[in-house]
């Protein structure tokens, strides 16, 4: 047993446990859990440098050592209508088929929200197909949009940016992101390296480029229909859209973007998301942001 964890609450035989990603034993059982319900590998995270230290996982064991379910909550800080917000991502949900409809989920919702509370969060925020779930406990949908718009003039000589690999520039990469600008001042992840590294292995056919300044890298990939999509800008400066298109050298016939785009200089119309997965939020009446608001794919958890 890991000596960080906080309690033993028994429950049918189960061992409740928190906080215990620094257990090797533990890592290896929540991995298991995400690959058994969700079909997804984390283990890219091993090669960046393991879990994400701000975590704070809620679980159940049995008695043989397996994650029967959890909870996972890690800090998020968003930047929300020009206010930097303590914020709380909750992610890696789950309860093995076996042990459904005995409460252990919602037990796990009540002690992470305690603890976001004792933390003095000021929201949390989480991804579902489940809001049914979550709205019992305060948590409220808050619609993604995605914006498109036509692709930008290019009036100046363009200065060549430059593609990067998510292995060798991982220094680069991580520098940039630790001196992020939040790329919207409206809704934005303020502080997120390693999911945004994370999901560089996980999201697939995107290109990062530098721009030539080396102040930011653009975060991007051509559909099918010749669309430009901008899935994050990350670095010291979000520079205009028209400097990002004309450092990488493309000739779009239309532009979308999967941030909001109030720092791109850019015209564009907010067309909401209607897929089944939604993006939940749990703060004050004040807090929620006003208008259409999007979050990198980078950033999502
Ligand atoms: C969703 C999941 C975590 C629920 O686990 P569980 O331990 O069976 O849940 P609990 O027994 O604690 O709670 C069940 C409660 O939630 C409700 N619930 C269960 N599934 C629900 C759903 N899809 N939508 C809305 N409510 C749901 C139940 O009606 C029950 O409510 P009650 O307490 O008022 O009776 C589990 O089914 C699971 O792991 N599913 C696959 C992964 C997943 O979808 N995770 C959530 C990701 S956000």
């Amino acid at each position: 047993m890991n000596p960080s964890d906080k309690g033993l609450a028994d429950r049918s035989g189960l061992v409740f446990r928190q906080d215990y990603f620094d257990d090797p034993a533990g890592w290896s059982a929540i991995k298991t859990l995400l690959i058994d319900i969700f079909d997804v590998d984390i283990s890219a995270l091993d090669g960046l440098g393991g879990h994400d230290r701000t975590s704070f996982p809620s679980a159940y064991f049995d008695g043989d050592g397996r994650c029967i379910a959890n909870l996972s909550a890690f800090s998020m800080p968003l930047m929300i209508d020009g206010r930097a917000i303590k914020a709380a991502g909750w992610q890696s949900g789950a309860v093995r088929p076996e042990y459904r409809g005995r409460g252990l989920y919602q037990d796990l919702i009540r002690i992470t929200l305690d603890r976001c509370e004792e933390q003095g969060l000021e929201a949390i925020v989480l991804y579902t197909d489940k809001p049914g779930l979550y709205t019992p406990h305060g948590f409220r949908i808050l619609p993604q949009y995605s914006f498109k718009g036509p692709a930008p003039a290019i009036s100046e000589a363009p200065r060549p940016a430059r593609l990067l690999d998510i292995n060798t520039d991982l220094d680069l990469l991580r520098k940039l992101l630790t001196d992020r600008m939040p790329v919207s001042s409206r809704f934005a992840v303020a502080d997120q390296r390693l999911m945004f590294l994370l999901n560089c292995h996980l999201i697939e056919d995107i290109s990062l480029s530098l721009l030539a300044d080396g102040e930011a890298v653009v975060v991007w990939r051509l559909a099918d229909d010749g669309a430009f999509q901008l899935l994050d800008v990350a670095g010291s400066r979000i520079p205009p859209l028209t400097e990002i298109v004309a450092g990488l050298g493309i000739a779009p016939v239309s532009v979308e973007a999967f941030v909001t785009p109030d720092r791109l200089s850019w015209e564009s119309e907010a067309i909401a998301d209607t897929g089944s997965q939604v993006f939940m939020m749990h703060a004050q009446n004040d807090i929620y942001p006003t208008g259409p608001t999007c979050i990198s794919p980078m950033a999502e958890f």
